[in-house]
């Protein structure tokens, strides 16, 4: 998922003075919203108001037109004219830009990738997702949340309230994301550690003090990955880094390019997934209703998870660059103008097929992690319902950035990395086994 990086300093939004002026107009609007979406409990109803603002909104401050429309936004994910903003386009386009070696890191890897580069590379990745790898994913996903569910019980019981993020949200995906890498388990909670500082990459507008802290964490998980790369380059097993590194090697691909590839897909495969099993407990919990209503008909939980996806996708802004001009929605764009595609936006766009959605994006880009997150999802939410009946939701999600060291997940990742996020507190008067 990429996030379109302003090619000169950009006010952030989030520290910009009150004082500073404001652009008038449509432009003025969004950059208004861009930045309420640091300090609302629920961002998305912000994300309404960007669409109600056109399916195209230019922003000249940005170099960028903000894209919402569901049609908009599909054809631009899907129209190869439509290009990441990759290594070679940066160099070219975007001076200064590898002052920050996570950003390189981040735009070398394969969701910044084009083709060819990037066709070869996801053929190489894609082995570890296909179906029976998942098949045999499955049992110990399922294991892997009843251990995080036996840790919230446990909390609960103890103190009366939890926070799911602990014992679930953040453990689960990076535990899975072992799994598919062969990492040892132990493992997960520095690298989840190690990710969460380094999501400002991957951000609209992050600040310098957030950026080098995220170079930080990129040395640590490179330096990590590297030696995971080397051992299983001299020692092959049968697990799918272990191929895909044979793969990749045998075609070429350099080992500083795999180790941030390698890096790349577990901080990818943690953070958005982490995100949605918080967003997919608050949206179900909110609404006694809708709980009941689970519990009632289980079999609807499948339609229920796909409708948090739509609703609440974790990865909110993905960027493209026009390769030439050309006219959206009646809005001109100029060749080399940069694309802010707003998924939340899209996904609500009542001109859309009511169930139709981009959360996992569409076209060559498409996520190779889809049906991973789905297999989490769906083994999360009903196990969470059926073993705490009386689950409730403690307190309101928690607007802003969280107190230090509070565990958080920093939702929605991807081109918008919004702190204030659903810090979900759970709280409940019996829970099963
Ligand atoms: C709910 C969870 C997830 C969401 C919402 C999500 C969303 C997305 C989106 C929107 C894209 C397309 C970006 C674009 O077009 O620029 C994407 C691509 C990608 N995702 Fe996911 N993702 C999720 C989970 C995962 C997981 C679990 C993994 C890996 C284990 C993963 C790995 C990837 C990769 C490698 C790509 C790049 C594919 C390519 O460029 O060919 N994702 N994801």
């Amino acid at each position: 998922m990429s996030a379109v990086l302003p090619t000169a300093p950009t006010p952030s939004p989030t520290t910009a003075s009150s004082t500073e002026p404001e652009a008038a107009g449509p432009q003025g609007q969004v950059m208004r919203l861009l930045r309420r979406l640091r300090t609302e409990a629920d961002p998305y109803p912000v994300f309404d108001r960007l669409r109600e603002l056109g399916p195209v909104i230019p922003v000249p401050a940005l170099n960028a037109a903000v894209v919402t429309g569901f049609q908009e936004c599909r054809h631009v994910l899907r129209d190869p004219a439509f290009i990441l903003p990759d290594t070679a386009w940066r160099d070219a386009h975007a001076d200064g830009w590898r002052h920050h070696r996570s950003v390189v890191s981040y735009a070398a890897s394969l969701p910044n990738a084009n083709p060819p580069r990037h066709t070869a590379l996801r053929a190489h990745l894609a082995q570890g997702f296909h179906r029976t790898a998942l098949a045999e994913l499955r049992p110990v996903v399922t294991a892997l949340v009843h251990s995080g569910l036996n840790d919230l019980g446990a909390a609960l019981r103890a103190h009366g309230t939890a926070d799911l993020t602990e014992h679930i949200s953040r453990p689960l995906p990076s535990r899975v994301m072992c799994k598919v890498l062969s990492l040892p388990d132990e493992d997960a909670p520095v690298l989840a550690g190690l990710t969460a500082r380094w999501t400002a990459a991957a951000e609209l507008f992050p600040s310098e003090a957030d950026l080098d802290d995220a170079d930080a964490a990129d040395s640590a998980l490179v330096a990590y990955f590297l030696r995971v790369v080397q051992e299983r380059e001299r020692c092959p097993g049968r697990d799918f880094l272990s191929t895909w590194v044979a793969a990749a090697r045998a075609d070429g691909v350099g080992i500083d390019d795999i180790v941030v590839h390698t890096a790349q897909l577990f901080v990818t495969g943690f953070m958005t997934v982490q995100s949605s099993l918080t967003s997919a407990a608050y949206a179900v919990l909110s609404s006694p209703g809708l709980t009941a209503a689970l519990r009632r008909r289980p079999e609807d939980m499948g339609a229920a998870v796909e409708e948090v996806l739509r609703t609440r996708p974790a990865a909110a802004v993905v960027g493209r660059v026009a390769t030439r001009g050309c006219v959206l929605a009646g809005v001109p764009v100029a060749a080399q103008q940069r694309l802010i595609v707003v998924i939340p936006a899209a996904n609500r766009d009542t001109r859309a097929a009511a169930t139709a959605h981009l959360t996992f994006g569409v076209g060559v880009h498409y996520c190779l992690g889809a049906a991973l997150a789905r297999l989490q999802l769906g083994e999360f939410l009903p196990a969470l319902l059926s073993r705490f009946p009386s689950l409730r939701l403690a307190d309101a999600p928690v607007p802003g950035d969280p107190a230090p060291g509070a565990p958080l997940d920093p939702a929605p990742m991807a081109g918008i990395a919004l702190p204030h996020h659903v810090r979900l507190l759970t709280t409940t008067a019996r829970a099963t086994r």
